[in-house]
């Protein structure tokens, strides 16, 4: 501490090696994240959960397994992106936004659970995919890496309106949670505009909508 009572800050130079260590930690507490970590209540949790017909139980199982998969992914890419990101503000932004994410990922989990279904098996899969792409896309440099979020969550909240369209209106919870992720979506994708996010260009939001939808159709089968 310093004369004035503010603690003194040692800036601390890691090694490479202890870089490795620091990003692959990042990477296991995605992979292994648990409720213990969620930061923020499960929305809707007081609503009635009355029992839904077998078709409307169905879609929304296969919705909420849907937005699972898509949480799964969120996280990893986030951690990807920041685990190579070249600005430590960036780094710090796009983690409290995996942060979020992983509440996203519990109250999916929680609904499923809820509705007495499994999540996506191929979750690892994801899991490992997203990781690469986005390390891939913060190879690019922070810039295009953050406009990559802002094109994957306007993308994303354009996936969770088509839902909110389609859950049966009885199934209050999933609403509410999925009100709740849209609403963070948006401010992902708005803080990444805010902080400088270039645009992506046109082949490569293509390419990303392909994969979503590889992603969101096997998903709410498989
Ligand atoms: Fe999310
Ligand atoms: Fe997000």
């Amino acid at each position: 501490m310093d004369e004035a009572g503010a603690s003194v800050v040692n800036p601390r130079h890691y090694s490479a090696l202890d870089r490795v260590c620091l990003n692959l930690d990042l990477l296991l507490r995605a992979a292994a994240r648990t409720g213990a970590m969620q930061n923020r209540p499960t929305p809707g949790a007081d609503l009635p959960d009355p029992a839904l017909d077998g078709a409307d139980r169905r879609r929304s199982a296969g919705f909420m397994r849907v937005n699972h998969a898509g949480e799964v992914c969120a996280q990893a890419l986030y951690v990807g992106q920041a685990v190579l990101a070249r600005d430590e503000d960036t780094r710090a932004a796009l983690l409290a936004a995996a942060e979020e994410e992983g509440d996203h990922l519990f109250w999916c989990e929680q609904r499923l659970a809820e509705l007495e279904a499994r999540p996506s098996r191929l979750d690892p899969l994801w899991f490992l995919g997203s990781a690469a792409i986005g390390a891939a896309a913060a190879l690019a440099g922070d810039r295009l890496s953050l406009g990559f979020v802002e094109e994957t969550e306007e993308q994303v909240v354009r996936h969770l309106d088509g839902h909110l369209e389609r859950l049966a209106p009885d199934d209050q919870r999933s609403r509410a949670i999925v009100s709740a992720m849209r609403a963070d979506e948006a401010r992902h994708a708005e803080e990444a505009r805010q902080r400088g996010a270039a645009p992506v260009p046109a082949p490569l939001r293509r390419v990303m909508a392909w994969t979503a939808r590889l992603m969101t159709t096997s998903a709410y089968w498989i």
